[in-house]
C-alpha cells in the first residue's frame, strides 16, 4: 500500500490507461481471439493509442484553465511521452513486421502514399520534444525550448491529417471511416486554442468551472504552466 501512497489517483490512472492498450493486444494474442489481419491491427490499435495519449497531453492545461485543477500540468510530460512510446512502437510495427526493413520497399511505399510521409514527418517532430522533455534540457535550451515545444502546434493538425488520410474517406461527402478522426481534429483544435496565451488568461479570469460545479472554499488559483511558463 506504501507504493500507492506515493502515487495519486491521476498518476495511477494515467500508467493504466497507457499500458493497457499494449497489454490488451499481449492478452488477446495470447488467447488466440486477435484479428485475422493482426499486422494492420496492430498498427491501427498503436496508431490510435498514440494520438489519443497525445490529445490527453494536450487536454491538461484546459484542465487547469477551466477547473483550477494545477495537477494535470505535471502530468503533461508523462502523457507526451507515452504518446512518443506508442508512436515508436506503431512505426517498429509498419517498418518490421510490415516491411520485414525491406528499405527500398518502404521508401516506395513513403513516396506512393502521401499519408505515410504526414506520418514520418509527425513522428520526426515528436524526437525532439521527446528527448527535451526532461528538466536538464529545459534549462539548457532556455527560452528556446519554449520555441521547441510550440512545434505541438504543428504536430497536432499533422497527427489528425494522417489519421484522416489513412482512412481513405472523402472529407467532403464525409465518407468513409472518418467520423472519428474528425472528431480527434475538433478535440486537439479546441485544446490547441485554450493553450493561446490571450485565451488562458481570458478563461483564468472567469470564475473554475469547479467552483461552480463543485463549489468549496478554499479553491487553488490556476497555476502556470511549469512546461511552457505561459
Ligand atoms: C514514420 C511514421 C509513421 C508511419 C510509417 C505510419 C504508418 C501508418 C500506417 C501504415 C497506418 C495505416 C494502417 C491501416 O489502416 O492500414 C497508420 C495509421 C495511423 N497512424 Fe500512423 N504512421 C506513422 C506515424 C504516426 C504518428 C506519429 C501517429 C500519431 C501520433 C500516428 C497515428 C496513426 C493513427 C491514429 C492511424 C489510424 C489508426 C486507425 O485506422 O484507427 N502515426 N499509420
Amino acid at each position: 500500500m506504501k507504493l500507492f501512497s506515493r502515487f495519486t489517483l491521476l498518476q495511477i490512472a494515467i500508467h493504466i490507461y497507457a499500458w493497457s492498450a499494449l497489454v490488451w493486444i499481449v492478452i488477446e494474442l495470447l488467447a488466440g481471439t486477435f484479428s485475422i489481419n493482426p499486422i494492420q491491427e496492430l498498427e491501427q490499435r498503436t496508431g490510435r493509442h498514440a494520438i489519443t495519449l497525445l490529445a490527453l497531453s494536450l487536454l491538461c492545461t484546459p484542465l487547469n484553465s477551466l477547473f483550477k485543477w494545477s495537477e494535470p500540468l505535471k502530468r503533461r510530460r508523462t502523457l507526451g511521452l507515452y504518446a512518443f512510446l506508442y508512436a515508436t512502437i506503431h512505426v517498429i510495427i509498419f517498418v518490421d513486421l510490415d516491411y520485414g526493413l525491406a528499405w527500398s520497399q518502404i521508401a516506395q511505399t513513403v513516396l506512393q502514399k502521401p499519408y505515410i510521409i504526414v506520418g514520418a514527418t509527425t513522428f520526426l517532430l515528436l524526437v525532439p520534444l521527446a528527448f527535451t522533455s526532461f528538466d536538464i534540457w529545459k534549462k539548457r535550451l532556455g527560452k528556446n525550448w519554449k520555441r521547441l515545444h510550440r512545434l505541438v502546434y504543428l504536430i497536432a493538425p499533422l497527427a489528425v491529417l494522417h489519421y484522416i488520410w489513412s482512412k481513405k474517406g472523402d472529407l467532403l461527402s464525409l465518407s468513409g471511416d472518418i467520423i472519428r478522426p474528425l472528431i480527434y481534429g475538433l478535440a486537439l483544435a479546441i485544446f490547441l486554442i485554450v493553450r493561446i496565451p490571450s485565451v488562458r488568461k481570458f478563461l483564468a479570469s472567469l470564475p473554475s468551472l469547479g467552483l461552480v460545479l463543485f463549489p468549496k472554499k478554499d479553491q487553488p488559483p490556476a497555476q502556470r504552466d511549469p512546461q511552457t511558463g505561459d
